[in-house]
């Protein structure tokens, strides 16, 4: 079986494209520090595929931690990058532990690529990239937007750091995945986002309002220049998501790529309210929520074309948005049992 390393593995984005590279007869090796996750989901993606991956403890910005894993794992045939840190308000107040963590592991993964010779590197961008964009849908050519975060940020420099690389490294190649806005969880409820806290991002916050973990939900601004007044975003099932992390996988071994981009989301563009209908519709739950002002950095409405990922990797969404509402659903109400 060939081997791949997955940095980031045990997290919400990663354990699922754990799942989706076992199930492709990947051997999966993660590496994570468990700063935001745990190891709960190695035994879910054990319940799901009947494989626990190796499992590596260690900070990808501690290099001889690193070397010591790549060198055991030498013969991987690619690099799943994941691990970072995400939370946008954070990067705001603490930028430098963002670029420290979230650009020193990148760059330790592109030295290790380089020392062990691996040669397929699969990078976590993000539509963050685009900023406000000035049409839709976003293509891969829509010129990017300097990012309003130090989040935002490393994923911009990030890009750039692994052009460059690839550039003065032709035996590395490399995918940039710009992800929409993962959803939703694997259809067993063996795994899905585990938020820390107060969750930022809308569907976790959705599901917890619906359990009664939080009174109501804010919906963030209903002045914007949208058909409905409520921001637009590409809502992409995570299950979809993981899988294209396999096709970019498998397009890179199929020949010489060098430095590939692509959209990862559904090409359509959902309003906040008609995500909540739509979740109220696939549950049958309830989401008390009010109305509230506009969260500063908010971009009013943003989706994806993703047709170049369709020609090249063969991939597209799939999964029904009411599934995914209705997995989210599912994971949230398993949760609430184990707490
Ligand atoms: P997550 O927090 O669930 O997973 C990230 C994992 O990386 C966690 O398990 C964390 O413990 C680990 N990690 C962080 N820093 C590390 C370090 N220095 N060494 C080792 N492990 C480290 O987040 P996610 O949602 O799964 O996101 C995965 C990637 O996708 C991130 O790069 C994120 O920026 C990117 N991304 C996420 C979204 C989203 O909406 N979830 C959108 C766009 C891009
Ligand atoms: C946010 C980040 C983005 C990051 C992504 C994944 C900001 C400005 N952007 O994207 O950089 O890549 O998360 O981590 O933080 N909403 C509510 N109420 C809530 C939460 C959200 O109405 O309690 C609305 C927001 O206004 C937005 C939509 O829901 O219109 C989606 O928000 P969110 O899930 O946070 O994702 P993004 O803002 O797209």
């Amino acid at each position: 079986m060939q081997k791949v390393i997955v940095t980031g593995g045990t997290g919400y984005i990663g354990s699922h494209t754990a799942v989706a590279l076992q199930n492709a007869r990947y051997q999966v090796i993660i590496l994570d520090n468990l700063s935001n996750s745990d190891t709960d989901s190695l035994d879910g993606i054990q319940r799901i595929t009947g494989t626990k991956p190796e499992f590596i403890k260690l900070d990808c910005t501690n290099k001889d931690d690193m070397r010591c894993a790549f060198e055991k794992h030498r013969d991987a045939v690619g690099v799943i990058h994941f691990a970072a840190l995400k939370a946008v308000g954070e990067s705001v107040e603490k930028p430098l532990l963002y670029y420290r963590n979230n650009l020193g592991a990148l760059i330790n993964v592109l030295d290790m690529m380089q020392e062990f010779k691996i040669p397929c590197l699969v990078f976590s961008s993000s539509a963050t990239v685009y900023g406000v964009p000035e049409q839709l849908p976003v293509t891969e050519d829509t010129p990017l937007q300097p990012a309003t975060s130090p989040y935002g940020q490393t994923k911009v420099i990030g890009e750039n750091i692994i052009t460059d690389t690839v550039r003065a490294n032709p035996q590395i190649q490399a995918t940039l995945l710009r992800y929409f806005n993962p959803i939703g969880a694997h259809p067993s409820a063996e795994i899905g986002e585990k938020p820390n806290g107060v969750p930022n991002n809308l569907m976790p916050y959705i599901c917890q309002a619906a359990a009664g973990i939080r009174e109501y939900l804010n919906v963030f601004g209903n002045d914007y220049d949208t058909p409905d007044g409520f921001c637009i975003r590409d809502y992409i099932d995570i299950n979809d998501l993981a899988n294209a992390h396999v096709a970019a996988l498998k397009h890179m071994q199929s020949g010489k790529h060098g430095i590939n981009v692509f959209n990862l989301g559904t090409g359509r563009g959902q309003s906040v309210m008609e995500l909540i209908q739509a979740f109220e519709g696939a549950t049958g739950v309830k989401v008390p929520y009010k109305l509230s002002p506009r969260r500063t950095g908010d971009v009013p409405a943003i989706y994806a074309n993703a047709d170049r990922a369709e020609k090249i990797l063969k991939w597209r969404a799939n999964v029904p948005l009411n599934e995914t509402l209705a997995s989210a659903w599912r994971w949230q109400q398993k949760i609430l049992k184990l707490k």
